[in-house]
């Protein structure tokens, strides 16, 4: 793969806006440069603390040009408006930067193949380090495999759990469409410990009203 260069000097807004046109053009995967509509790079505050990496663009998101615009999107908003942060003082980036592209009359998703992740990653990689965020949010296993290759365990057993990339902790958890198809508590709970993880991390007041959401209500 061509290397991605990162641009060294300038603010972050202008080192960003200088990754996004490498980004946008990118022909590395000639397949998904010919089926997206657009490439997705990232959308946010480029000082940002806190950095959301999701899976891939949607329909929605090929459409718009803009990550988790979608029902996921709006579920994500949801949350962060539980944390109290909006979507402008956070940045929000997908593993790959195409939608991975379907067969002719189908609907739907595909998972990004490892070969479209690894290809996609450096821009990625780059910007994490423009950005160099405090804490970052992986939303899913597949997001999880993306930044760090295929795992031995589930995304169930990493989330509750911290890695790291490039000296970045990362807070692995359940992708919001996972969430949209599985409509339990428990597992908005164990989504909400892992982003009152990430708040405390980034050293934001948590109220006592926000320590109690997802919590079963009292027998
Ligand atoms: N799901 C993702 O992982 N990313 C998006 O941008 C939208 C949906």
């Amino acid at each position: 793969f061509p290397v991605t260069i990162v641009p060294a000097t300038g603010t972050k807004t202008e080192r960003l806006a200088a990754l996004r046109a490498q980004t946008i053009t990118c022909q590395i995967c000639p397949h998904l440069a010919k089926s997206r509509t657009q490439v997705v790079f990232g959308v946010g505050d480029p000082e940002a603390r806190l950095m959301f990496v999701g899976e891939a663009p949607g329909a929605d998101e090929d459409e718009q040009g803009e990550p988790f615009v979608g029902l996921s999107g709006k579920l994500l908003s949801k949350m962060l408006t539980a944390m109290e942060l909006t979507r402008e003082q956070i940045y929000i980036a997908n593993v790959l930067k195409c939608r991975p592209d379907m067969p002719a009359k189908t609907s739907g998703n595909r998972k990004p193949t490892r070969h479209e992740m690894e290809a996609c990653l450096p821009y990625l990689r780059a910007q994490i380090s423009i950005i160099a965020p405090v804490v970052i949010v992986a939303l899913g296993s597949t997001a999880v495999e993306g930044l760090f290759g295929p795992q031995k365990t589930t995304i169930s057993r990493l989330r509750g759990t911290w890695m790291e990339i490039d000296g970045v902790p990362v807070r692995p958890t359940f992708h919001p469409s996972y969430l949209l198809h599985n409509q339990n508590l428990a597992l908005k709970r164990q989504v909400w410990e892992d982003l009152l993880a990430a708040m405390e991390r980034l050293g934001l007041p948590i109220s006592k009203k926000q320590q109690g959401y997802f919590l079963p209500p009292p027998a």
